[in-house]
């Protein structure tokens, strides 16, 4: 059921669904790369055809058996137009493709934002704010975004194949891609690189957003996380800062300050949960709390020995930080 949800919530995630001009390239030499090996294959198969049903006739139709003939078709389909092709593509490929999605130079887009890879969810860093969120990302459609990946443990590979190509994150190194979307809209990013057990729940949504929208919700994300309004909220917001939430997960303005986690400053105001992996609904984050290594085995998460109403209150807190 689960399952169907999530499925049913997330975008095409596919490269040949382009919404940006990188993209768009992608998927151009794709179309290219499919046509040119079908004229290939299928020219191969109807000449394979043509020697079968000629099997008992000497000789090639039209030009006989002059031994010139067979040795210069032999170099023009087997060496010629193979390599004319192999160099067509690498050209288009490697010098204008590659180029053309090279990371712009530091300092020249209008935006940067940081996205850090960890086993297994996303970290995402404002820079010039206090923003950090996880694993959904919010940016201004239409507005070039640099994004610095980095990682803080294996290497990951940050992917929305319907806005750019995949940049890895690799231990000790910073790189570079731009994020940019024609239209606002939801894209769905990927892992790209085995990173572990749960490589697979390692997803992310981009939000691109129209520009008044966008600010609206980083001026949210600036505030400090909200108070407990309810005594079932105080209860959890004291559970949550007494047991070992605290030292792994950070709600801004509380003295939670833990960075093993994702940010939970305003985790209400996200649609999913461990990766997209879950829908944030209170069902599932209370399920996602409880028993964590259930939903997504070998996460760093432990299942804390709580009772029922504490599991209740911090779902009831957590729920309050919009
Ligand atoms: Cu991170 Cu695969």
């Amino acid at each position: 059921m689960t399952a169907i949800v999530v499925l049913a919530g997330c975008g095409k995630q596919s490269t040949l669904s382009p919404h940006s001009p990188d993209a768009n390239g992608i998927a151009v030499l794709w179309w290219w790369m499919l046509g040119i090996a079908a004229v290939v294959f299928f020219g191969a198969v109807a000449l394979l055809l043509l020697g079968w049903f000629r099997r008992d006739r000497p000789g090639l139709p039209f030009v006989g058996e002059r031994e010139g003939v067979n040795t210069a078709l032999v170099i023009t389909f087997g060496m010629v137009i193979p390599v004319i092709v192999l160099v067509a593509l690498f050209a288009v490929a490697d010098l204008w493709l590659v180029q053309r999605t090279a990371p712009p130079a530091a300092g020249s887009t209008s935006m940067t934002i940081r996205v850090i890879g960890h086993q297994w969810f996303w970290e995402v860093r404002y820079p010039g704010t206090d923003v950090v969120t996880a694993n959904e990302i919010h940016i201004p459609a239409r507005t070039r975004v640099q994004v610095v990946a980095r990682t803080a443990d294996v290497i990951h590979s940050f992917w929305v194949p319907e806005l750019n190509r995949k940049i890895d994150m690799i231990p000790g190194q910073t790189n570079r891609v731009l994020l940019y979307a024609n239209q606002p809209g939801v894209y769905r990013g990927q892992c790209a690189e085995f990173c572990g057990l749960q490589h697979a729940h390692m997803a992310m949504k981009v939000f691109a957003e129209p520009p008044k929208a966008y600010h609206a919700w980083l001026a949210g994300q600036e505030q400090p996380a909200a108070q407990p309004a309810t005594p079932e909220q105080r209860d959890g917001q004291r559970v949550f800062l007494g047991n070992a939430c605290a030292s792994c997960h950070t709600i801004r303005g509380t003295s939670a300050r833990g960075t093993i986690g994702p940010d939970l400053t305003h985790v209400a105001s996200r649609e999913t949960l461990a990766a997209a992996t879950i829908p944030n609904t209170p069902r599932e984050m209370r399920r996602w709390i409880q028993n964590p290594q259930h939903i997504k085995p070998g996460n760093k998460m432990p299942a804390l020995d709580l009772s029922g109403s504490d599991f209740r209150a911090i779902r009831a807190y957590l729920d309050h930080l919009h």
